[in-house]
C-alpha cells in the first residue's frame, strides 16, 4: 500500500468520525434513554399487572369451576377447617348470585335445563331422606299437599336406619316393593334409603328429591338424636336391647377429643360394626357401591354428584326455606304446587309448628366444629354442590331478583 493511499484512507476515517461526532440529533442522548426506560417500564408495569389479574381468576376458577357432570353445579372444593368462614361467602344464595351476575351467568340460567322432571313420565316421586335434615316437616308438608293435589303418600315403617349397601337382588326386591305400594297415578314415597336406580330393573326411575343440611351440624344432631328416650325406644322394639347408661350420658365434645370410635372421622374410615354411624350424607346420593362407603372420599362424592345431576330433581334444604317451597313448587308442580301459601297458611301452616327440636341436645363449641371440619371437607364439597344447585335453580325462575 503507497503512502498516499494510506493518507488518504486516515483522512476518509476521520471524516466519518467527524460527521458522527458533530451529526445533528433531535434529542439529547440522556433524554433518548429516559425514554426508552420509560417506554420499558411500562410494559413491565403492564405485564406484571396483567399477571397478577390473571393469576387472579385463575384463582377464581378454581374456586368456581363448574361441576365436571354438566352445566348445572357450580362446586366449591376450598372449604376446609382453616378457611372455613374465610372463602365460603360463595356458597351463600347472595355469594352465588353476585358470582353469577359478575360472570355473566345469571341472565344465561334457563330452567329447562335444570329441570329433571321433564325426563319422567310416570308421576312416581321417591324421598329418600337424609336423617337430621328436617325430613319429618317436608312429609308433614307431603301429605297435606297430597290432599290438595290429589296424589298418594307412602313412608317406610320405623326400622333401623340404613347405612350400609344393598346388594343388586335386595335392591331389586326394594324396588319392586316400594312400585307394588302405588294404588294412585301420581304417588309419593318417603324412605330413609341410599339412591337406588330402578333402571337397572327394567322399572320407571322415580323422580328424586332430597334435603341435604350442613354436615357437622347433621352429624351432631344424629349424636344426640340416637340418645333421647323415644329413639331408644323405638330402637328397642327392633333390637331387643338398651345401651347402657354410660352410653346415653356420653358428652359429644369428650368423645371427638378422646378418640372415640363413635366420633372418629378419619379419610377413608368405614362403617365397621356401626351400619348407623351416619357420617356421610353423601352416602344417600351415592348409592349401594362399596365405593361409596370410606368416609370423606373423593370418589364416593363423585358418583353421589353424578347421581345427583342425572336424576334427582330437586334437593332443598330447610337452611333456605322460601328457596326450597319455591324450587319444589315450580320444577315439580304435579306434587307440589302451592307449598309456599301452605306453608304460611296463617295458624295452621307449618311455618307456625313448633319444630321437632331436641331439648336434649347441649350446644357444641366453635372449636369442636372446626376440628371436625377440617376432617368433612368432601362432604362440605358435595353439600355446597347441592346448595348452589338449588340456588341456580331457583334464579332461573326468579330473574328480576336484585340482591
Ligand atoms: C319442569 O318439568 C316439569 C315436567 O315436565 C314441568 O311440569 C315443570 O313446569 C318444569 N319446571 C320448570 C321450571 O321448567
Ligand atoms: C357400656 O358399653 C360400652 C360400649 O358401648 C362399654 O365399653 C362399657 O364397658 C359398658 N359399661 C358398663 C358399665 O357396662
Ligand atoms: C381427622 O383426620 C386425621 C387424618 O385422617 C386423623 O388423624 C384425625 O384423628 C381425624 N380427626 C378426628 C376428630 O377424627
Ligand atoms: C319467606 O316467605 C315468607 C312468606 O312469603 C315471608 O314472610 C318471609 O319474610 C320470607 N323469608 C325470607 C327470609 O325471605
Amino acid at each position: 500500500m503507497s503512502l498516499g493511499a494510506d493518507r488518504s484512507y486516515k483522512m476518509k476515517l476521520r471524516d466519518v468520525e467527524n460527521a458522527f461526532k458533530y451529526r445533528r440529533i433531535p434529542y439529547p442522548k440522556r433524554s433518548v434513554e429516559l425514554i426508552a426506560l420509560l417506554a420499558i417500564s411500562c410494559t413491565f408495569f403492564l405485564f406484571m399487572h396483567t399477571n397478577k389479574l390473571n393469576s387472579r381468576l385463575k384463582e377464581m376458577e378454581v374456586k368456581l369451576q363448574p361441576s365436571e357432570f354438566s352445566a348445572l353445579g357450580l362446586t366449591s372444593n376450598h372449604v376446609s377447617g382453616h378457611d372455613a368462614g374465610k372463602h365460603d361467602d360463595i356458597n351463600t344464595l347472595h355469594g352465588t348470585y353476585q358470582y353469577l351476575k359478575s360472570t355473566g351467568q345469571l341472565w344465561r340460567l334457563n330452567p329447562k335445563f335444570l329441570n329433571n322432571t321433564k325426563y319422567h313420565t310416570r308421576d312416581i316421586l321417591f324421598f329418600n331422606r337424609v336423617p337430621k335434615t328436617g325430613s319429618e316437616t317436608l312429609i308433614e308438608l307431603m301429605l297435606r299437599l297430597g290432599k290438595r293435589n290429589h296424589f298418594q303418600n307412602a313412608r317406610s315403617p320405623f326400622a333401623k336406619p340404613t347405612g350400609v349397601y344393598w346388594s343388586f337382588e335386595k335392591q331389586k326386591e326394594e324396588a319392586h316393593r316400594i312400585l307394588d305400594l302405588m294404588e294412585e297415578d301420581a304417588f309419593a314415597y318417603a324412605e330413609h334409603a341410599n339412591y337406588v336406580n330402578f333402571r337397572q330393573f327394567h322399572l320407571p326411575q322415580p323422580i328424586y328429591i332430597n334435603l341435604v343440611r350442613d354436615p357437622v351440624e347433621r352429624v351432631i344432631s344424629w349424636y344426640y338424636y340416637k340418645r333421647t328416650p323415644w329413639n331408644s325406644l323405638q330402637m328397642f322394639k327392633i333390637t331387643g336391647k338398651f345401651e347402657n347408661r354410660t352410653h346415653y350420658t356420653k358428652n359429644f365434645e369428650d368423645c371427638v377429643l378422646s378418640h372415640d370410635f363413635e366420633c372418629r372421622y378419619d379419610y377413608g374410615l368405614n362403617f365397621k360394626d356401626d351400619p348407623a354411624d351416619h357420617k356421610r350424607q353423601s352416602l344417600f346420593f351415592c348409592g349401594h357401591a362399596p365405593l361409596c362407603e370410606p368416609f370423606n372420599t373423593p370418589s364416593a362424592v363423585a358418583r353421589a354428584k353424578q347421581n345427583v345431576e342425572r336424576d334427582f330433581s330437586v334437593i332443598g334444604s330447610w337452611e333456605d326455606v322460601n328457596v326450597t317451597l319455591a324450587v319444589l313448587e315450580h320444577f315439580i308442580p304435579r306434587f307440589f304446587r302451592g307449598s309456599t301459601d301452605l306453608y304460611y297458611e296463617p295458624v295452621k301452616g307449618l311455618a307456625f309448628k313448633k319444630r321437632n327440636t331436641n331439648h336434649w341436645k347441649p350446644k357444641i363449641s366453635e372449636r369442636i366444629k372446626r376440628i371436625m371440619r377440617a376432617n368433612f371437607t368432601q362432604e362440605y364439597e358435595f353439600y355446597h354442590f347441592c346448595k348452589q344447585r338449588l340456588y341456580r335453580q331457583y334464579f332461573s325462575i326468579n330473574r328480576h331478583l336484585d340482591l
